[in-house]
């Protein structure tokens, strides 16, 4: 079926005992088993909940692998997936501009497992031929990163990383599987923050992994059932409920961000825009090959921490605060919200300045944003 439709309709069924059309919240800790061993296929609600196995089951269609899990969190579901994947001894390459969240689990948590990182800029291909060990077992990007909107070449990681047996794990939590599929493009496990477009209200925290290997596939499972990171029914019901309108989402953030990246850049106040859809973006001709639009995301460089702090304090319309992916324009400052656990120098060798605004750019009326961002800049 076509993504609109599969948005939709895949993994729901009308409800079989009453014909609802929609998925029911399937609030419950425990199932009736008729005997000892005789069961409808359902046991405990950490290991099997029907409304959070709808939205894997679709998650899993959208994202073309074999199956998906959700979790508490995206960081949750990253979490469980450095347990699939490495164990001590092992090396890990990542990105170094992914969200602060991940490096600091990577860094405070996991390396303290005898697990060791390299970050480099994936953008760069070699970097990471040159990163690579024996003992390689993941390298994770994020594409586009967050908040530089940085691109790496999917296809190129993959066929680095396959020559050994290492998974590519894919942060696709920007661009959503309506923009980015990167199992189509060779990666092995796509992971997402659905607080972001999936869910795309700003309601609920959550996280969910795909898998395009039925091994890994079975051992995640085992990992969400043993570790326990669960997504509770409520919040599968709204990550699923915001999947079937991810695709007209979507296209009006893409127009809006597309927009606003423009006006922004044609803004004399503004240094630099950081926009994949911007032809001066450096990521451009390759963000046209594996994605199949730019989405809401912008970064935008304002000089320095007073221009950004007043710019962030005027604003009425879009509202200050740390998420990103909602129907609602939100705008923040990555220096000391999202990436404060990231240190002062390594930030600013990444371009993660005090001076740098992260815009997630709504589906608003687009002359509405404008309007309330020019009068920030008087
Ligand atoms: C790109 C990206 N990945 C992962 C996460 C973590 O997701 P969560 O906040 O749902 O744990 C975030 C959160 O902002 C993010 O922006």
């Amino acid at each position: 079926m076509g993504f609109k439709t599969d948005a939709i309709h895949a993994g729901q069924e009308p409800d079989p005992s009453t014909g609802a059309v929609t998925v029911p919240i399937y609030q419950t800790s425990t199932y009736v088993q008729e005997g000892l061993g005789k069961h409808k296929g359902f046991e405990y609600a950490r290991t099997q909940n029907p409304t959070r196995m709808a939205l894997e089951r679709n998650m899993a269609v959208l994202e073309r692998g074999v199956a998906g899990y959700a979790f508490a969190s995206g960081m949750a579901a990253t979490t469980a997936l450095t347990q699939l994947l490495l164990k001590q001894g092992d090396h890990a390459i990542c990105s170094d501009n992914v969200y602060g969240g991940t490096f600091r689990l990577f860094d405070k948590i996991v390396r303290h497992y005898g697990v060791e990182f390299t970050y480099v800029d994936t953008s760069v291909l070699t970097n990471i031929e040159k990163a690579v060990r024996p003992n390689t077992r993941m390298v994770f990007i994020e594409t586009p990163t967050n908040p530089l909107m940085s691109i790496t070449d999917i296809r190129g990681v993959c066929e680095i990383a396959h020559r050994r047996d290492c998974r590519v794990v894919v942060d696709n939590t920007f661009m959503s599987p309506y923009y980015q599929r990167p199992i189509e493009l060779g990666a092995d496990i796509v992971v997402h923050s659905t607080t972001k477009y999936l869910n795309g209200h700003s309601d609920s925290v959550g996280g969910v992994a795909v898998l395009k290997r039925k091994e890994d596939a079975e051992q995640l499972q085992f990992i969400q059932n043993a570790a326990g990171g669960i997504l509770s029914p409520f919040d599968s019901w709204l990550v699923l409920r915001g999947i079937k309108t991810l695709p007209v989402r979507m296209e009006a953030h893409n127009v809006n961000g597309m927009a606003m990246a423009k006006h922004l850049s044609e803004r004399k106040d503004v240094r630099k825009v950081y926009y994949p859809g911007l032809p001066n973006h450096p990521g451009h001709e390759l963000a046209k090959k594996q994605m199949s639009g730019f989405g809401g995301m912008i970064a935008f460089e304002l000089g320095d921490l007073d221009r950004a702090r007043k710019f962030l304090e005027r604003v009425r319309l879009c509202s200050l605060g740390e998420s990103l992916g909602g129907v609602e324009t939100l705008i923040s400052h990555p220096a000391t919200m999202t990436h404060a656990s990231v240190p002062p120098d390594e930030r600013n060798r990444l371009g993660i300045t005090d001076g740098l605004v992260r815009f997630s750019v709504g589906i608003e009326d687009i002359d509405d944003l404008i309007a309330d961002v020019d009068a920030a800049f008087l």
